[in-house]
């Protein structure tokens, strides 16, 4: 029997995983014995020409997609924390598993989806909201569940890693490398959430619930971002052999979580410092483990629509997850 999908939003991401399993319905049908069929999308602007099979219902209005007899899976790369924790919402309580990768929704109403999606025997797949294509969040749910974890120190945000790089390798100006990775499907909408910081903090917090249980509060987080910095800053570090990396940490300390994200100077030892362009990296300590990085691209369409498609299909009739 084919599996029903509907998608909700069609830019960058949305078409990106509306493309991946139309290109890779082979691989798809073959992981699951079953074919995925995207029937539904649901989009703002119904005046926008968009590549969609005539076949597929697209739509402004959500309930016609909830409406759907037999809708199994709901891909939502909207962005925003509504109406995406709505959909959600509603999309779970009606039997759907969800797939997001919204990730400034999740980091504040994930514990709730999370325990909704229990009580209704579905899954809700959130791997593409943090770093883009690394498989960060599944690796921590399967194989880092003895461990105590430490610290947690990573690059998560695609865009700035990649404006630092080009400033620094190619020497263009900050306006020139943000509109570079605007151009490459990077950025937000909204590009400063990526430049100021927010973005990764929203991904920091996701990756505390999951490794601590909890967040810290979030008006006690560092957030800055890397548009302060100037060619001329970036320069002087490469003459000492530094680079500016946009680090966000989490560590427990005593009974508290602490939190930062922003720019900092490190050295070629450090784990970051090679990591370069759109990559993102995850460095994490824990009591057996020691240390391990995972890093890969951290934004773009393909990349992000990876993560979302791999973690429906990998998930897909393995219940339960973690809460
Ligand atoms: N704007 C985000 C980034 C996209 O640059 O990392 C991926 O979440």
């Amino acid at each position: 029997m084919t599996i029903k999908a509907a998608l909700l939003g069609f830019g960058t991401v949305g078409q990106g995983v509306y493309e991946a399993i139309n290109s890779h319905r082979e691989q798809l049908t073959k992981r699951l014995n079953n074919e995925v069929e995207i029937v539904a999308v649901l989009i703002k602007n119904p005046n926008k020409k968009r590549d969609i099979d005539p076949a597929v219902l697209v739509t402004t209005d959500f309930e016609e997609i909830l409406a759907i007899p037999g809708l199994e899976v709901v891909f939502e790369a909207i962005v925003g924390e509504e109406p995406g924790f709505s959909y959600c919402l509603r999309a779970v309580e009606k039997g759907c598993h969800v797939i997001t990768a919204n990730k400034v929704m999740f980091a504040k109403y994930g514990k709730i989806l999370l325990k909704k999606a229990k009580e209704h025997g579905v899954r809700i797949g959130y791997e593409a909201t943090t770093a883009g294509g690394v498989p960060v969040i599944r690796t921590i749910e399967q194989q880092l569940q003895v461990n105590d974890i430490q610290k947690v120190e990573a690059i998560l945000n695609g865009t700035s890693n990649f404006i630092l790089t080009e400033m620094r390798e190619k020497q263009l100006p900050f306006e020139k490398a943000l509109a570079r990775a605007q151009q490459h499907g990077y950025a937000e909408a909204d590009p400063g959430h990526d430049i100021k910081g927010k973005d990764a903090f929203y991904k920091l917090m996701i990756l505390s619930q999951l490794v601590f249980g909890s967040q810290p509060r979030w008006d006690q987080v560092e957030v800055k971002g890397i548009d302060r910095l100037t060619p001329a800053d970036i320069e002087k570090a490469g003459r000492k052999g530094l680079r500016y990396k946009h680090i966000a940490e989490l560590y427990r300390y005593g009974n508290t979580l602490k939190a930062s994200v922003k720019p900092v100077l490190v050295a070629a030892d450090h784990a970051l410092y090679a990591i370069e362009g759109v990559n993102n990296a995850v460095t994490i300590y824990a009591s057996l483990i020691g240390s391990i990085t995972l890093s890969g691209p951290g934004a773009g369409k393909f990349p992000t629509a990876s993560a979302m498609i791999e973690d429906f299909a990998s998930g897909y009739g393995r219940l339960p997850q973690l809460v």
